[in-house]
């Protein structure tokens, strides 16, 4: 099976993917194509990545082209990935969110590209093991994702043991996850308390409540400047004026939205709305 790409087909490939996921493909990421689309070429039963690509451009539907952006997204995620943006969630931004609201109130906490939910179970298990009682029945997570697979298994709450392995603690393990078969199933108590949403970034958002937290992580760097700055001002627009952003570890708010600034806490930078932008 021959799964060079032309220039031709990279440029067709790079166009589509950026139109609907907004992700940019560099120049030299045609090696990506080709090792992402390899497995569905073979799915589908195309004989090479050039037929794959040649009935992607005759097709109207949408079946197809959704399975290609599905395949070149990359779902990299993991139980309290980095540890520190969790550690500060759990010693300064909950107990401190929790003294200023008023007694009851619901606290608002969006994942924003979920993939397969680690990242909202990560908050959920941190809640119900640190917060068990001053955050019963008042932590709303909300999580959403553009890939409807890595969806469907973030629902499911179903993990491989390599999937396991990569940051949950074993008590937490031990706790709240049951086997099922080669796999862990998360405990319904902590499934229900993520609410999974399909929505793209560059697309309409659904409607949430005013928000306490944003994760916001690992997804701004696919992106291009003009589109970080959109979804920056959106976001701004959805926090609370006391409020905590997180982006990932190699991702900033500098130079792209000013209503933020960097804030350190612990080993964490996260981002709050400068006040002088609330006035
Ligand atoms: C590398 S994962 C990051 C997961 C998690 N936030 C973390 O840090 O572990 C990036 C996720 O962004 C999602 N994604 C990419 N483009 C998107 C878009 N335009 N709208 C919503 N989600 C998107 C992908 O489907 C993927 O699951």
């Amino acid at each position: 099976m021959n799964n060079t790409i032309s220039r031709n087909d990279f440029n067709y490939i790079r166009d589509l993917v950026q139109r609907r996921s907004a992700i940019v493909l560099e120049a030299d990421k045609a090696y990506l194509i080709e090792t992402r689309l390899a497995p569905l070429v073979r799915q589908t039963g195309f004989a090479s990545l050039q037929e794959l690509i040649a009935s992607l451009r005759v097709d109207a539907g949408d079946g197809l082209h959704h399975k290609v952006i599905e395949a070149i997204t990359t779902h990299e995620t993991s139980f309290f990935r980095d540890g520190h943006p969790f550690e500060t969630l759990k010693t300064t931004v909950l107990p401190e969110l929790l003294a200023k609201r008023p007694p009851g109130q619901p606290l608002a906490i969006w994942c924003a590209a979920c993939s397969s939910g680690q990242e909202p179970f990560s908050v959920a298990l941190l809640a119900r093991e640190h917060f068990p009682d001053s955050l019963k029945g008042r932590l709303r997570i909300f999580a959403t994702d553009l890939s409807a697979t890595v969806l469907e298994r973030a629902r499911a709450g179903l993990y491989t043991q390599i999937e396991i392995n990569r940051g949950l603690p074993a008590a937490l393990l031990t706790r709240y996850f049951d086997k099922q078969g080669l796999h862990w199933r998360l405990k319904s108590e902590i499934r229900r308390m993520v609410d999974f949403q399909q929505s793209n970034l560059v697309q309409a958002w659904p409607s949430f409540p005013p928000l306490d937290v944003i994760f916001l992580r690992n997804v701004l760097i696919y992106f291009g400047v003009e589109t970080k700055r959109a979804i920056l001002a959106r976001v701004r627009g959805l926090l609370k004026p006391d409020g905590y952003l997180f982006l990932g570890s190699s991702e900033t708010t500098l130079n792209l939205e000013p209503a933020f600034e960097p804030i350190t806490l612990g080993k964490t930078v996260c981002y709050q709305l400068r006040q002088t932008n609330l006035s």
